[in-house]
């Protein structure tokens, strides 16, 4: 069972971790050598645009799939190993494109806050006057970690954020004053058969995911979130794991975006499901049978952004579990995670204010209350 990942950063690394055991072995395609992936896997070295490497990937493996979402389609295409892909392409396409995932909400019943694709100044304007203010502007490709975006609260700020995004090919999204952003993570056999995680919900600064709690109340938003994540991957005839995050408004669910593998908010699952996310989606690309979505107890992740806080003193906290992807510093950048599982929100609050302490310090002077009881 050899596996291909387009891509060896630290979600490539945990998808091998996760396959191990069950006797896979992973090669990655990817730029750097020294890639996270490469701690436990074979690199081709190679642009995700050059086929000829895509292709030298697929001859030493059975199965593709990957770790980012921004692989070019056009350079598997010719490549010649479509077949070989999970998910396929048409689902990372759609990924690719907030215009285009909207799109697929919607013609899905899947509610999303108003929209409007953005060409010209003169579109934004206009669309500023539909939409109202606050509002967000994005690049319809390529975002992620809250980068490629502006928030526009007064309409003179509109020019320079379209100068500053590139002026075109972007997509205009009324702001939501949500209650909570929450994801959910489904899995899906090639056989049709689906699994879902419980509700996560997701805290973010600045953009970037800091802390990711599970499982979430209540059941009924669980519920619907688990029937709009089914009704995509059915679409697409999805194999593996599907992401799609949510803005909670109103005690409704409207959908911010999708990610066609993993994801950061499910990182918790490692420890505190009875199957983590990149065990089921090796299992889902290799055609096994999908393995038990159900939590353990209730679980915190932090992600560890821009520095790593002291390991030893990481470690210090009881029970925590501790990921170091092997990443250099730098602002912004998510270098490791730590998780959290406990039988209960009771037990599961001591250990997370001390973890908040190092993790997110900067949040934890402002509402430590309130994160820890969120
Ligand atoms: N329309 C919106 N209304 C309110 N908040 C928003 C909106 N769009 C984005 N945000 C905030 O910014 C965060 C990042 O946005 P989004 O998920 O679209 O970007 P991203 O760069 O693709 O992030 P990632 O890929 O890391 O999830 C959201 O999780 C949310 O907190
Ligand atoms: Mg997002």
């Amino acid at each position: 069972m050899r596996v291909g990942i387009l891509g060896a950063g630290q979600l490539g690394r945990m998808l091998a971790l996760g396959g191990y055991p069950l006797g896979a072995r992973f090669t990655f395609l990817d730029g750097k050598a020294d890639a996270p992936g490469a701690q436990v896997g074979k690199i081709v070295l190679g642009g995700f645009d050059e086929p000829e490497k895509i292709a030298e990937l697929a001859r030493r493996v059975d199965v593709l799939t990957f770790d980012v979402e921004n692989v070019p389609a056009r350079a598997v295409r010719e490549a010649g190993v479509e077949a070989l892909c999970r998910p396929n392409l048409a689902a990372l396409e759609t990924g690719q494109d907030r215009v285009a995932e909207k799109q697929s909400f919607e013609a899905l019943g899947i509610p999303v806050a108003p929209w409007r694709a953005i060409e010209t100044a003169d579109e934004l304007l206009a669309a500023l006057d539909e939409l109202g203010l606050p509002a967000v502007l994005k690049r319809r490709r390529l975002g992620y970690d809250g980068r490629g975006q502006r928030f526009i609260r007064r309409r003179e700020e509109a020019l320079e954020a379209f100068g500053e995004l590139g002026g075109g090919d972007l997509i205009l999204e009324a702001f939501v004053e949500f209650e909570r952003e929450v994801s959910m993570l489904g899995v899906r056999a090639a056989s049709g058969e689906t699994r879902f995680y419980p509700l996560s919900e997701n805290r973010h600064d600045n953009g970037i995911l800091r802390l990711s709690r599970a499982p979430s109340a209540p059941e009924e938003l669980a519920a619907s979130a688990r029937e709009h994540v089914g009704r995509l991957m059915e679409h697409f005839d999805y194999v593996g794991v599907l992401a799609v995050e949510f803005f909670v408004c109103g005690g409704q669910l409207y959908a911010n975006e999708t990610a066609p593998r993993v994801h950061n908010s499910g990182h918790w699952t490692i420890e505190g499901a009875v199957t983590s996310q990149f065990e089921n989606h090796i299992r889902a690309v290799l055609d096994l049978p999908l393995g038990d979505t159900g939590c353990v107890g209730v679980s915190a992740m932090a992600n560890l952004i821009g520095e790593m806080p002291s390991t030893p003193a990481l470690l210090a906290i009881p029970g925590l579990h501790l990921h170091d992807y092997g990443k250099s510093s730098r602002p912004g950048r998510k270098l490791g995670h730590a998780t959290l599982v406990a039988p209960d929100e009771e037990a599961l609050a001591k250990p997370l204010a001390s973890l908040l302490a190092l993790a997110w310090p900067a949040a934890q002077a402002r509402t430590s209350a309130e994160i820890v009881e969120c």
